[in-house]
């Protein structure tokens, strides 16, 4: 496995690879839900790319930057043994040199759900994703369903900036007792992490009673407040339950919805979401 960090290494190793190419972006502290991303890539791509960067224009001020998990060592071994063939570790100075001041903003898709709570971050998401697809230049590039509305938009500035690239998106990883598996689980304390279970016990509870026959939009996302309020360690900070490719709220589930919450257990924010209908 080849790891490179300067932006001219990056464009010469990208170059030996011939054939198809699956790109795997990444801000490190790597989980089996990042590496199963490699596996999918592996099973469809005849080479494996991967970027660790911890992207400071997606955070906001009053955000984790500063404590955001790293372990640059472990994260390559666990990509080496994964089959990764090349991993790029820009630094922040690689992405945004001094004078940087081009921006890739999505409209409509970024404005609800972790949009509106979190002003400016997927400027800094697309930002980023669209300088690495333009470095790396893949095929096919994938995404995990945990953060759908990621997903989504990276998805439309794909098909709006005209990539050559295919998204794939795969399925959320999640831990024995459903925690969706994230480098942010890492700040739970035992008794958080006990509690934590609280977002999937509360999308379970909607999915139910989905499949038990109930359409009310409003409905479903009551069940996930109650379910939330029951435990103590943890405070809602949204449920929504929208229509999957508008992202917008609905009143009645008709067909594919995106049923999502975000969560704060303690002083950690976590976010998950389930596909119904
Ligand atoms: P990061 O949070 O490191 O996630 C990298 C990729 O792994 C994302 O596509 C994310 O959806 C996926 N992922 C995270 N947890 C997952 C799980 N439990 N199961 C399956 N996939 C999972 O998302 C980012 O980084 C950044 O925003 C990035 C796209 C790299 C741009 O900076």
């Amino acid at each position: 496995m080849n790891t490179v960090t300067a932006l001219p290494e990056l464009r010469a190793a990208r170059r030996s690879l011939s054939g198809t190419v699956g790109f795997v972006p990444t801000m490190g502290y790597l989980h089996t839900g990042h590496i199963s991303l490699v596996q999918a890539a592996m099973a469809e791509c005849d080479h494996v790319v991967a970027s660790i960067f911890v992207n400071p224009t997606q955070f906001g001020p009053n955000e984790d930057l500063a404590k955001y998990p790293r372990d640059l060592p472990r994260d390559l071994a666990m990509l080496e043994a994964a089959g990764a063939d090349l991993v790029w570790t820009p630094t922040v100075e690689i992405m945004y040199p001094s004078g940087f001041q081009t921006w890739v903003e999505v409209e409509g898709l970024t404005r609800p759900l972790e949009g509106e709570i979190r002003p400016g971050h997927f400027r800094g998401v697309t930002t980023i994703v669209a300088k690495l697809f333009n470095a790396v230049g893949p095929d096919k590039a994938y995404f995990g369903q945990k953060d759908a509305q990621q997903a989504a938009v990276i998805r439309r500035m794909t098909k709006d900036l005209d990539f050559p690239i295919e998204i794939v998106v795969c399925p959320t990883l999640r831990e024995a007792d459903g925690l969706a598996m994230s480098s942010r689980n890492t700040y739970l304390n035992p008794g958080e992490r006990q509690a934590a279970t609280v977002l999937f016990c509360a999308l379970s509870a909607a999915k139910s009673a989905f499949d038990s026959g109930e359409r009310g939009a409003e409905k479903l996302r009551a069940l996930v407040r109650k379910t939330v309020s029951a435990e103590p360690l943890a405070k809602l900070q949204y449920v929504s339950c929208a229509d999957y490719d508008t992202l917008e709220e609905l009143e009645t589930v008709r067909c594919k919805a995106l049923l999502s919450l975000a969560v704060y257990v303690g002083k950690t924010r976590l976010i998950d979401n389930f596909v119904i209908g």
